[in-house]
């Protein structure tokens, strides 16, 4: 019983022993061997070569001692025994080189001491070919680890060149259609470029598609590039497509493909300018219609918005007048894909006529309660480009616009000269006097006149007779004498009474200061006008004196002053014209511009402001009820002026005629084969044109 104890107790010691032993052992291999995260240092890349050169793969890893790496082809990690081939010594300690028996081609460059375990192949050629990976064992204390899987690719440069399938022509604007490239078969794929009209189209990625196919008798790799052309406009027509196919691995030429598209598309047309020369008064302004199209579009002119059928030249011939303002000429193009129209705007300059001139004299009566009295005036033009007018009184502006309200004019000191200007871009400016007279008695100005010595002038207004003018010096009146004579004429609300005298004997000795005046009267009483006081000298040798005296001084002031002006008014002249220029309107079209009519529009240097259809205007006013009517000669006119008195008087610009009558007199000729006339009635300076 006992001896059976001893025996178990030496075994459970000796297996206590081994225990410790072990132990011990354990603790010895883990300081000679630590434990390291196996990993791949530096993986493998993949690889294209030439048939006949020698590749590698490396594969540089930290492991665990015990691990071992090994190489899979085609995901088969077997490849078998390899036999060492011999050791070469290098700086980086001794490479042993190994040969698997299976694949004679295989090798295995390893350093031990730094973990290189590196793949090589020998004279590659297609059989070679495939996916490699390099891989660390697992260990009882390490995860095993794997590179990337890399490809070795024997490279096969494309034999031809690239093919471009293209749909039927012609193309149709507005089907959406494919262009399509292939390349020649290669390894790996080629790469497609198209060209139209030498530049690159494909980097539109929306509009074109590749497709990578294998082809299978040869085992290459085919590219195609599909390129939607979603709208085949004119821009295609006649295009050179060019497809280039690009191989990397080889040296040999870009090879490309080149075709020519043929569209059917939509007629485009453009009006332009014939006119060389500036045009002028009388002149005829000649455009042409320039169209595109394929199939080529049939021509046609139309004029606003009426169809001149037979007239199918590419040029038209338009006598410039006033009554072309603001007409819209055209041209049409016809094919069998569509129709373009296009058009221009004549926009003619014209200087500023009356439709509603306002009265010379204009009578306010206080006292009158009735409603039919005047309380607002118009000036209203026709004119291009519209008038600006404004309402003056001493120099100043009381209104702007085509009214003047009188409302506020009642007192009389309001009464006298007013006046108005039509300020028109590319006109001189029309200014006039007006008067407006308050009911009563006479208003009266008395003036010297600038323009003959010894004369002065006397105005007397009243809307109602003027039964007396009389003049008066010193208080005293005068009268008609061998020294002096008065005329007095009269119109139909003013009289003008002028005094010219014989100097000096007319004028008392004993005086210095000379106040002379006029006296008006009418039923309402009599009025009188301020004094002119005529600062005079006794002596007359005095006077010649410092007539001469002063004479010489003059002359000497104005000749520098001359030569001061002349430059100044040079260069204001000058500055003038600049400013002249840049406020015509300038001519643009949307699609282009024109360069000749801008041109045109420069030149102009017409400031033709005869007025001569203003005396057809007449004026008429009744003194009775203040009522201001007007009468036109032209028919026409009375019509706008109609319309127009219902319009509110707020507008602030002039008035622009709005109407359409008599513009056309078609008569062209159709026969002339390359201009025809366009003819419109009635003959106007012309001025500018634009285009819309
Ligand atoms: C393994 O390949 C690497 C990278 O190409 C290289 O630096 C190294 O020298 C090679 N080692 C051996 C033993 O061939
Ligand atoms: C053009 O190619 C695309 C594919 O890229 C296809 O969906 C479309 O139908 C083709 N269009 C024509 C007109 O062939
Ligand atoms: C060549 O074709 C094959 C099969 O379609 C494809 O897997 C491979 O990626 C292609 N190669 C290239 C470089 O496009
Ligand atoms: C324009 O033509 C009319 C009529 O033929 C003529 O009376 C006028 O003088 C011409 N004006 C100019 C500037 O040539
Ligand atoms: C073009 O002008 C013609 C003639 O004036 C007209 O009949 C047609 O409707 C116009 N077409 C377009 C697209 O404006
Ligand atoms: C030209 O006429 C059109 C209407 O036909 C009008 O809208 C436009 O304002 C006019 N332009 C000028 C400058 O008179
Ligand atoms: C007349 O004067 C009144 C008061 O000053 C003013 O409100 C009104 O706008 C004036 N009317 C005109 C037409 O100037």
């Amino acid at each position: 019983m006992t001896s059976i104890y001893q025996q178990q107790l030496s075994l459970f010691m000796i297996v206590y022993i081994k225990l410790a032993l072990t132990i011990k052992n354990a603790n010895a291999f883990e300081y000679a061997h630590p434990k390291i995260n196996q990993n791949i240092l530096i993986e493998p890349h993949s690889i294209y070569a030439y048939p006949g050169e020698t590749v590698q793969f490396p594969c540089i890893v930290s492991k665990q001692f015990d691990a071992t790496v090994t190489w899979c082809w085609n995901d088969f990690c077997t490849l078998g025994k390899a036999q060492l081939l011999r050791h070469e010594a290098t700086h980086d300690g001794l490479i042993s080189i190994y040969q698997y028996a299976a694949y004679p081609k295989f090798r295995l460059s390893i350093n031990e001491r730094l973990n290189h375990y590196n793949l090589s192949i020998t004279d590659v050629s297609d059989k070679d070919e495939g996916i490699f990976q390099c891989q660390i064992q697992r260990t009882m204390r390490a995860h095993e680890a794997r590179s990337e899987r890399v490809h070795l690719t024997i490279v096969a440069p494309p034999m031809d060149r690239p093919k471009l399938l293209l749909p039927i022509m012609p193309l149709k604007q507005g089907q959406s259609t494919n262009i399509t490239c292939v390349s020649s078969p290669s390894k790996p794929a080629s790469e497609l470029i198209l060209y139209k009209n030498e530049e690159i189209i494909n980097s539109e990625l929306s509009s074109a598609t590749y497709v990578y196919e294998l082809d299978k008798d040869t085992n290459k790799n085919v590219t195609k590039l599909i390129y939607t052309i979603d709208d085949p406009d004119s821009s295609w027509h006649n295009a050179v497509v060019k497809c280039k196919q690009i191989y990397e691995f080889a040296n040999n030429p870009q090879l490309y493909v080149i075709a020519k598209l043929n569209v059917y598309y939509k007629p485009r047309a453009r009006i332009e300018s014939q006119n060389r020369s500036p045009l002028n008064v009388n002149s005829t302004a000649t455009f042409r219609c320039i169209v595109h199209g394929n199939p080529e579009p049939q021509l046609k002119w139309f004029a606003n918005s009426m169809d001149l059928a037979s007239l199918t030249s590419p040029t038209i011939n338009i006598p410039l007048s006033k009554h072309v303002h603001n007409h819209s000429i055209g041209c049409t193009a016809i094919n069998s894909v569509g129709m373009t129209n296009t058009s221009i705007r004549l926009l003619i300059r014209y200087p500023p006529t009356f439709i509603v001139r306002p009265p010379k004299f204009v009578v306010v009566d206080l006292n009158s309660k009735s409603s039919l009295k005047p309380t607002i005036l118009r000036c209203i033009v026709d004119s291009y480009p519209r008038s600006k007018i404004t309402w003056h009184r001493y120099g100043e502006i009381i209104a702007k616009g085509l009214s003047f309200n009188l409302e506020n004019i009642t007192k009389r000191e309001q009464q006298g000269i007013y006046s108005y200007r039509i300020e028109t871009e590319g006109f001189e400016t029309i200014k006039n006097d007006f008067i407006i007279y308050m009911k009563g008695k006479p208003l009266i100005y008395i003036q010297e006149s600038k323009q003959y010595s010894r004369l002065f002038e006397c105005q007397v207004y009243s809307s109602s007779p003027i039964l007396r003018i009389t003049w008066r010096l010193n208080d005293q009146p005068i009268e008609s004498s061998d020294q002096l004579s008065i005329s007095t004429t009269c119109g139909d609300y003013s009289c003008i009474s002028k005094l010219v005298y014989n100097y000096p004997r007319i004028i008392p000795s004993s005086k210095t200061l000379n106040r002379l005046s006029c006296i008006g009267e009418n039923e309402f009483g009599i009025d009188q006008s301020r004094l002119y006081q005529m600062n005079t000298s006794d002596d007359p040798t005095m006077i010649l004196l410092s007539i001469i005296l002063s004479t010489f001084i003059l002359i000497i002031f104005f000749s520098a002053v001359a030569v001061y002006c002349c430059c100044r008014v040079r260069r204001i002249r000058k500055r003038h014209k600049c400013l002249n220029n840049k406020k015509l309107p300038v001519v643009y079209d949307e699609h282009y511009s024109i360069n000749e009519l801008i041109k045109e529009v420069g030149s102009l240097r017409t400031c033709n402001t005869s007025m001569n259809n203003t005396d057809k205007l007449s004026l008429q006013m009744d003194s009775t009820d203040h009522l201001l009517t007007t009468s036109f000669n032209n028919h026409n006119t009375k019509t706008v002026l109609d319309n127009l008195s219902n319009e509110s008087s707020t507008n602030s610009s002039g008035f622009h005629s709005k109407s359409t009558t008599t513009i056309f007199n078609n008569e062209y000729s159709p026969r002339l084969p390359e201009t025809v006339d366009l003819k419109f009635s009635g003959i106007y300076p012309l001025y500018t044109y634009h285009i819309k």
